[in-house]
Parts: structure tokens; C-alpha cells; sequence
């Protein structure tokens, strides 16, 4: 049996996420059994608030597209809430292949495809028009971005969304206040379309966002990003759902 993890293990803010775990992971009533190992992306508040806002959501019949799928677990659901295909990206074969694993050992049975594909530049993403997708859902790198611009996956998705997504498609993503909720919202409408806040929650600082002296200068820069109780840090997370034009 499986150990399940522990309400404050969901909310383990330990190093840089890509510790090895076995567990399972319940949204709902649909429980999930996940191995994830070292070097692929443990899921953190943040991907199981995403996965309890999808309970939320209707994928049925959609061939849907989910960037950085680490171990799979938002692909599981999306299967479980009706998708009939998937395409899975991520930016290194390897974990892939763990998705791939607990998508099986979860006994998915939609279309997957897995691919090797550096964020938005996705093989068969269309400029004319045409895209391929009926919903993208992400859960983009912000804090460990590792990027000068730390919003550039949060702004390229938005902006690449209509190379991915069919007209009248959705975008879903979540994101963290600490990464400028006013300006992504700015961004989805200014693009033209319709945005949705699916659901909220807030939750404490992870340690290591201490330890990035640079993220927190940022952070105190932007309004709203974080408020402090009784001594402690928080953020709150975001779920956006937009419909394309
Ligand atoms: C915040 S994690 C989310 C993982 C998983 N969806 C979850 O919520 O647990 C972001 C994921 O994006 C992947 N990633 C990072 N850079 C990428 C890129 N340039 N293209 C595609 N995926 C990338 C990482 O490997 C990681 O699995």
C-alpha cells in the first residue's frame, strides 16, 4: 500500500522539488498512486491546487496539451475528467518516461503522445489560425524559472497561447500572486480573451524562496504579491482559465 502523504507533507517546502517520493495523492474522489523520482519535479501546493481547480473543469471529448507535465499527475486527471487525447511536453526525455509510468500505472487509457519540446515551440503549433489544441494546461516554472526575465514561461504562454490553442479554446494555467496576477490578466485580455478566476487558495512561503535574495527583492516590488500573518509569509495561487477569441 502506498502512503499517502500527509496534509503537511503536501505542503513540504523542502530544497528544489526534484526529491524522490512514492506516494498517493488524492483530489476528490479520484485517488492517484505516484513514483516520482530524483530529477523530476515533485508536485507542490501550487500543482495540487491546479489538480483540485481541474475537478472543476469540463475536458470532455478535448484533445488537450499540458507543458512541463513532470510526473503526470495533472495528465491523469484531465483523463479522468474526460479528455480523449493528450499531448505531454516536457523539456527532457527522461521525465517523460515518468509520466509515462504513472500515467500506466494509473491505468490511463486517452491518446498520449509524449514530447520532447522546449515550452511553447511544440511541434504542430500553428500560426494561422489552425492550432491543434482544444485546451493547454500548465503549471509554469516561476519561482525556479532560471530565467533573467523570471516571467518568461507565464508571458510567452500567454502570448504563443493562440499558436497552441483552436479559436474558442482555453488556456489554464496557475500561478503564484508573488508573479504579478494584475499584469497576467492584463496580458490574457489585451490578447483578446475571456479570463476566469477558477479558484484561489494561499498557503506559506517555500523555504527556498529565502534563500533567493534576488526573488525577494522582486517580490517586494510587486503589489500584492505576498501579506505576512503572525509571522509567516504567505502567497496566494491563482487558477486562471481563459477563452480564446
Ligand atoms: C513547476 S514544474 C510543474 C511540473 C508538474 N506539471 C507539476 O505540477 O507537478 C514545471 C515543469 O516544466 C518543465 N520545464 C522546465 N523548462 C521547460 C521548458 N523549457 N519546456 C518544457 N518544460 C519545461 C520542468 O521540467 C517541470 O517539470
Amino acid at each position: 500500500m502506498t502512503p499517502a502523504r500527509a496534509p503537511e507533507q503536501v505542503h513540504e517546502r523542502h530544497g528544489d522539488n526534484l526529491y524522490p517520493e512514492t506516494f498517493s495523492q488524492t483530489f476528490g474522489d479520484i485517488e492517484m498512486q505516484l513514483d516520482v523520482p530524483a530529477g523530476v519535479w515533485n508536485p507542490t501546493p501550487h500543482g495540487v491546487h491546479l489538480g483540485n481547480m481541474l475537478l472543476r473543469l469540463d475536458f470532455t471529448g478535448e484533445h488537450v496539451l499540458e507543458l512541463g507535465t513532470g510526473c503526470g499527475i495533472h495528465a491523469i486527471l484531465l483523463a479522468r475528467r474526460g479528455a480523449r487525447r493528450l499531448t505531454l511536453t516536457e523539456i527532457e526525455a527522461h521525465v517523460n518516461e515518468n509520466a509515462r509510468h504513472n500515467l500506466a500505472k494509473n491505468e490511463v487509457d486517452a491518446a498520449t503522445e509524449y514530447v520532447v519540446a522546449d515550452w511553447t515551440a511544440v511541434p504542430g503549433a500553428s500560426h494561422s489560425g489552425d492550432a491543434p489544441w482544444d485546451s493547454v494546461v500548465t503549471n509554469p516554472p516561476f519561482a525556479k524559472s532560471g530565467k533573467r526575465h523570471r516571467r518568461y514561461f507565464i508571458d510567452t504562454l500567454i502570448l504563443d497561447a493562440h499558436k497552441l490553442v483552436r479559436p474558442g479554446g482555453r488556456l489554464v494555467f496557475v500561478q503564484s500572486s508573488m508573479a504579478d496576477v494584475p499584469r497576467s490578466v492584463a496580458l490574457m485580455e489585451s490578447g483578446g480573451m475571456r479570463v476566469r478566476v477558477v479558484g484561489e487558495t494561499d498557503g506559506p512561503f517555500r523555504d527556498y524562496y529565502f534563500e533567493d535574495p534576488a526573488y525577494l527583492r522582486e517580490m517586494a516590488a510587486i503589489p500584492g504579491s505576498y501579506d505576512v500573518r503572525d509571522g509567516v509569509h504567505h502567497e496566494r495561487l491563482i487558477v486562471f482559465e481563459a477563452t480564446l477569441p
